[in-house]
């Protein structure tokens, strides 16, 4: 099976996630395929040619989205998803008011696009630590189940 993630990360703690997720994947026989959202790839060419799709994201001043997803959330607005699988995960701080609320975003942005959403969202405190590594890789196996099943 082949996934694709696509992602976004200012300090690293979102990539940390990411490669969590992906070596979790792999472990779990998935072909995993990662892009960095700024590096500009289209929303179409994105979800294409994968059995599931994880949009990764932090979140950014007064919960917002980041700068770096922005356009590929514009695209999302208008394209369809109908019965693709997606899964959601980020990484933020719950000192803010609004935490991980770029996850809730972009969850509700698909779903609104008609994606089936394969597992519950997962909002990370900052980096991973060994309770979210483990998080992430239940993330991980859910989805892969899912998938299958
Ligand atoms: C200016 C600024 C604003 C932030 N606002 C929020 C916020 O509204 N909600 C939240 O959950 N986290 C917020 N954060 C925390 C980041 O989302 C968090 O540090 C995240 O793990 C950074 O991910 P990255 O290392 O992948 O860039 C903010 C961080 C900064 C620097």
């Amino acid at each position: 099976m082949k996934i694709k993630i696509i992602y976004t990360s200012l300090t690293g703690n979102t990539q940390e996630a990411v490669a969590v997720l992906s070596a979790a994947l792999t472990a779990l026989a998935a072909q995993v395929e990662v892009f960095d959202s700024e590096d500009g790839i289209e929303v179409a060419d994105f979800f294409n040619d994968a059995d599931a799709y994880v949009l990764a994201s932090f979140t950014d001043e007064d919960g917002q989205l980041p700068d770096g997803i922005l356009d590929f959330y514009d695209d999302l607005t208008d394209f369809d998803l109908t019965d693709i699988p997606v899964a959601v995960l980020g990484t933020g701080d719950t000192t803010y008011a609004d935490f991980c609320r770029a996850v809730d975003v972009l969850t509700d942005q698909c779903q609104e696009d008609g994606a089936q959403l394969a597992v519950p969202s997962l909002k990370i405190e900052l980096a991973p630590d060994a309770a979210a590594t483990q998080e992430i890789k239940r993330f991980a196996r859910q989805l892969t189940q899912q998938i299958a099943a």
